[in-house]
């Protein structure tokens, strides 16, 4: 419940939400943030935070409402994330709100970032504004609306989202030969759309090698997300449709620190980067580190397992479509090598993937063309 809040506000805060959801898949490493300014129960200007190093939020409605010619001094700001007092790519927010004269402003949530956390409220308060901070359904909502932000400032690790698509059997792979989507066209009409809106996509070497996938997003305009392929042994082939397409978004192939030298020399020549992680967790911790917030992982089983062993997912997104198929024999590889033994020698994947439950905190089921969809969160941050 919202004990400072009236109904009133609360329906400007929904407002500034729906706002702020405009910025999605365009201002990451940023948060996703929305303004509303109210005077009189009037909305007199209104804003989003539209593309990274462009307005926030705030100065965003603060323009708009100059711009229909409202006088913003003693109005009220509703904004979804604390407003900044530190000067980054745009200045601090806090200045333009003292500047205007807004006379109370309404936060639906904190920001966790150490640059932040509460300074700019603070700010607010000395400058003589009334501030208040939501913590019911709003608060939630606007908590939500940023996880990836809110891991990302809090662990320095991107958001993991974990994508299956499954027959009614439990099989996630198919025949050799066979198209690899098991979900339907309006379900991988979803994934281009979460891939557009995920700073960078994931799969094993095992998925890369059976359907030698290209991993962009098929939307026109759309920001292309970086290519991460886990591959500890640097195996993707040089003639893989992911290196022949560096021209659509870049590959960053994550392998083990004993990897062959001329197998990561040939990668870097094709122009791939690459990264040495010791375990699953030092990987996300360099990819946080290049500023992605969120990872979109679509790789096939053995990578899902090594992930949830080493209690890495937050988010799972699973289709379940309306077919069978049947357990599968190991698949045949479409491009440059065979996956059921590696140059190595090696004949199974990584032994330190293993049993592991984890249930979620909150689920939702949903209808996608024939399939369904359930998505389930395991932390939030
Ligand atoms: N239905 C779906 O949602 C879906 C999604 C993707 C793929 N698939 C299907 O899944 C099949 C491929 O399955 P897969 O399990 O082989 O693919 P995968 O999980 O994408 O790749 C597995 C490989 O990743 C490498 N890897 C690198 N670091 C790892 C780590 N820390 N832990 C575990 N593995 C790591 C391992 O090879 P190294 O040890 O050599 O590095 C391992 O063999 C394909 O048929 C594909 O079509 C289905």
């Amino acid at each position: 419940m919202n004990s400072q809040l009236t109904a009133m506000d609360e329906e400007h805060l929904r407002r500034a939400l729906e706002l702020a959801e405009r910025g999605r898949g365009r201002v990451s490493p940023n948060p996703l943030v929305g303004a509303v300014v109210v005077r009189d129960g009037s909305v007199i200007g209104e804003g989003f935070h539209a593309e990274l190093g462009g307005l926030h939020a705030e100065r965003s409605a603060l323009e708009d409402c100059r711009r229909r010619g409202g006088n913003p001094a003693g109005a009220t700001m509703y904004v979804t994330l604390e407003p900044c007092a530190h000067q980054g790519r745009q200045p601090p927010c806090v200045e333009a709100i003292l500047e205007a004269g807004i006379g109370r402003v309404v936060i639906a949530s904190e920001d966790p970032s150490e640059k932040a956390a509460g300074r700019g409220p603070e700010i607010l308060r000395n400058g003589g504004v009334e501030v208040a901070i939501a913590s019911g359904a709003e608060a939630t909502a606007a908590r939500r609306l940023n996880q990836p932000f809110r891991k990302h400032s809090r662990t320095g690790m991107p958001l993991v989202i974990l994508k299956v698509a499954m027959s009614l059997d439990g099989q996630t792979a198919t025949a050799p030969g066979d198209s690899p989507w098991i979900s339907g066209p309006e379900s991988q009409e979803l994934v281009h759309k979460w891939r557009a809106e995920s700073d960078a996509i994931a799969i094993g070497i095992g998925t890369a090698l059976a359907d030698d996938p290209l991993l962009t997003a098929r939307i026109e305009g759309a920001r292309q997300p970086v290519r991460v392929i886990f591959d500890s042994q640097a195996r993707l082939p040089l003639e893989s449709q992911l290196l022949q397409t560096l021209d659509q978004a870049p590959v960053l192939v994550t392998t083990a620190p004993d990897a062959p030298a001329d197998r990561l020399g040939a990668l870097k020549a094709a122009g791939a980067e690459v990264l040495l992680a010791a375990n699953l967790e030092s990987a996300l911790q360099e990819l946080g580190r290049r500023d992605l917030t969120s990872l979109f992982l679509e790789g096939g089983q053995t990578l899902a397992s090594a992930f949830l062993t080493s209690n890495l997912i937050d988010e799972s997104r699973t289709f379940i479509a309306p077919m069978l198929l049947g357990r599968q024999p190991n698949s045949v590889p479409r491009v440059g090598g065979d996956d059921r033994e590696d140059s190595a020698g090696r004949r199974s994947p990584r032994s330190e993937t293993g049993p592991a439950r984890q249930t979620a905190q909150w689920s939702s089921t949903k209808t996608i063309g024939p399939d369904t969809l359930i998505t389930a969160t395991y932390k939030e941050w």
